[in-house]
């Protein structure tokens, strides 16, 4: 990633810290943009700010206790004030493409326990349609196949351009932290997709996709000499 790159991110995630106020229960996000924000979180954490998190993935679990940011789980605090966490892509009204991270199941988990979300991004994560970034959809790796099938029909008559593709990762299945494999499905351009997602949602093998639809209240976007706020 270029210097200016990981600078964008570091604004991005700065505009996000400012919306944290003491005492917040937190939903912590996962990728390279949410963990800048961790890193400015755990500054603050060191001064005194009190703040506690959920993590989104073992990962940001791993970086967030590395730096002393608190933290506990959803049983413990099954409701939480904000979470901000970074996007694959960003499209009208805030809708989402995300789980670039394998980390979807668990995003999507922790926006829905919370009162507000926060997406923070570079500005190369606008689009204006979803679907150039390989939508991820976890899927049981029970009936791997059969699960696969049913995707293709459905993602074929909603737009599905390229292949779906299972995730690998140093030549080996990549497996998420709930121990599900993820398709990643190149679709091109997703134009509707609220039906996409009904799809999904209704093929019993697949466990969770990566359409962030109606959880995104604010994007904070770094680009052009400055952090743009975009509403839903
Ligand atoms: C992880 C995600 C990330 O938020 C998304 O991949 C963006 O990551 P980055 O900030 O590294 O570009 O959804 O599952």
């Amino acid at each position: 990633m270029s210097e200016d790159m990981r600078e964008l991110k570091i604004e991005a995630a700065r505009a996000a810290l400012g919306q944290v106020t003491d005492g917040m229960r937190l939903g912590i996000g996962t990728g390279s943009t949410a963990e800048e924000f961790v890193r400015l979180l755990a500054e603050r954490v060191e001064n005194g700010f009190s703040v506690i998190g959920v993590p989104t993935s073992e990962r940001t679990a791993r970086l967030c206790l590395e730096l002393g940011v608190p933290l506990t789980t959803l049983d413990d605090t099954p409701a939480l004030d904000l979470t901000i966490d970074g996007a694959d892509e960003i499209g009208p009204g805030l809708s989402l493409v995300k789980g670039g991270g394998g980390a979807l199941l668990r995003e999507k988990i922790v926006a829905a326990a919370s009162a507000r979300m926060i997406v923070i991004a570079d500005k190369s994560k606008m689009v204006e349609t979803l679907g150039q970034f390989p939508l991820p959809i976890e899927v049981n790796a029970f009936g791997l196949r059969a699960t696969v099938l049913a995707i293709e029909g459905v993602a074929r008559e909603l737009g599905l351009k390229g292949p779906l593709a299972i995730r690998e990762k140093a030549g080996e299945s990549f497996v998420t932290d709930g121990g599900h494999l993820i398709v990643d499905a190149s679709f091109g351009r997703i134009p509707d997709p609220r039906a996409l997602a009904n799809a999904l949602n209704a093929i019993p093998g697949v466990v969770e996709h990566g359409l962030f639809l109606d959880l995104a209240d604010t994007a904070y976007i770094a680009g052009d000499g400055g952090v743009r706020a975009v509403g839903a």
